[in-house]
């Protein structure tokens, strides 16, 4: 090794800044939009839309974050949500950012949200894949859980692996790694696309909507500039998230993970030859786990 890098992994080490924040979203995150509507008691979020609140509301990490695991606890609104879009995603600024989604389209009563998933890298996205929930996600709040390290990001909903993506960058493919992100919520009025692609609006007679979120755990590295590029990227006891043991599911994991997905996957960028016109994304062909 040389001695330069010696002395960074050294100067790592010492400086290394990794955190829990235990749960508490009042003192982790603040609220960027609707602030007089939005309400956060405690460890709990709400999120408001309504008539008068204009087109959304929402909050952010007061902290921008390189790995980790990111945890929260959300419940849907509830009954008529066509035309709503509420989020969980983390994101960094600017015109090449990175992006890990969450989404959840909202529906008339009895019909089912849809559960959209992206990555963006480099400011590149086009990588949807959607689900329908196995559950009621306004019933009850459900743990959305983002994992992501130096070899791949996976998206959890109740300890369930629904999707992996792969660090592909030695076959061209940019990861997230290279800049911090912070985590968001919003609640959007989003009824000219959200449902049944933009045919069913909002109904502002069940206003206001609210969406719950708490438990906010996001057990991660701090990104304090390019040095935590490196600092973070290192598997130490303190950042497990990046351990070996993450880079891969256990076979149990894969087969819950393929069980959703050949029962709840309603749709895969993966399988849409027409929109990419049987060019697919390199990824597409490669192992995701
Ligand atoms: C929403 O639906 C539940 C049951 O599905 C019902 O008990 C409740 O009154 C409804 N709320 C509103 C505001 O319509
Ligand atoms: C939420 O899911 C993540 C990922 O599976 C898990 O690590 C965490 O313990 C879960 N949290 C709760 C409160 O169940
Ligand atoms: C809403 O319900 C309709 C009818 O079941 C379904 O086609 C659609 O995928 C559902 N979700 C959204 C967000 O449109």
């Amino acid at each position: 090794m040389a001695f330069n890098s010696l002395v960074l992994v050294i100067i790592a080490t010492i400086a290394f800044d990794s955190l829990l924040v235990n749960g508490k979203i009042s003192s982790s995150m603040y609220v960027n939009w609707g602030s007089h509507h939005c309400k956060m008691i405690g460890d709990d979020l709400q999120l408001v839309l309504d008539k008068s609140a204009g087109k959304s509301s929402g909050a952010q990490s007061k902290r921008s974050f390189l790995f980790g695991s990111f945890e929260m606890l959300i419940k849907l609104v509830p009954n008529n949500s066509a035309g709503t879009v509420t989020t969980y995603y983390l994101s960094s600024i600017g015109t090449k950012h990175d992006e890990i989604d969450f989404e959840f389209l909202g529906n008339i009563s009895g019909q089912p949200y849809i559960i959209h998933t992206n990555i963006y890298t480099q400011g590149v996205g086009n990588r949807e894949q959607q689900f329908y929930p196995w559950f009621d996600p306004t019933a009850d709040f459900h743990n959305y859980t983002v994992h992501w390290n130096p070899n791949v990001v996976v998206w959890y909903i109740d300890g369930i692996p629904i999707r992996v993506f792969r660090n592909y960058q030695y076959k061209g493919i940019p990861f997230p790694n290279q800049q911090g992100m912070r985590v968001y919520t919003s609640l959007w009025n989003a009824d000219e696309w959200a449902t049944r692609g933009g045919l069913v609006k909002i109904d502002w007679t069940n206003a206001p909507f609210i969406a719950r979120y708490k438990n906010f755990r996001p057990r991660s590295c701090y990104y304090n500039g390019p040095l935590s590029i490196v600092q973070c990227a290192i598997p130490t006891k303190s950042n497990w998230w990046t351990s070996p043991l993450y880079n891969k599911l256990s076979a149990y994991k894969v087969g819950e993970m393929n069980s959703i997905r050949s029962k709840y996957m309603i749709y895969d960028y993966c399988k849409d030859v027409k929109r990419f016109k049987g060019v697919m994304p390199i990824e597409c062909s490669l192992a995701q786990y």
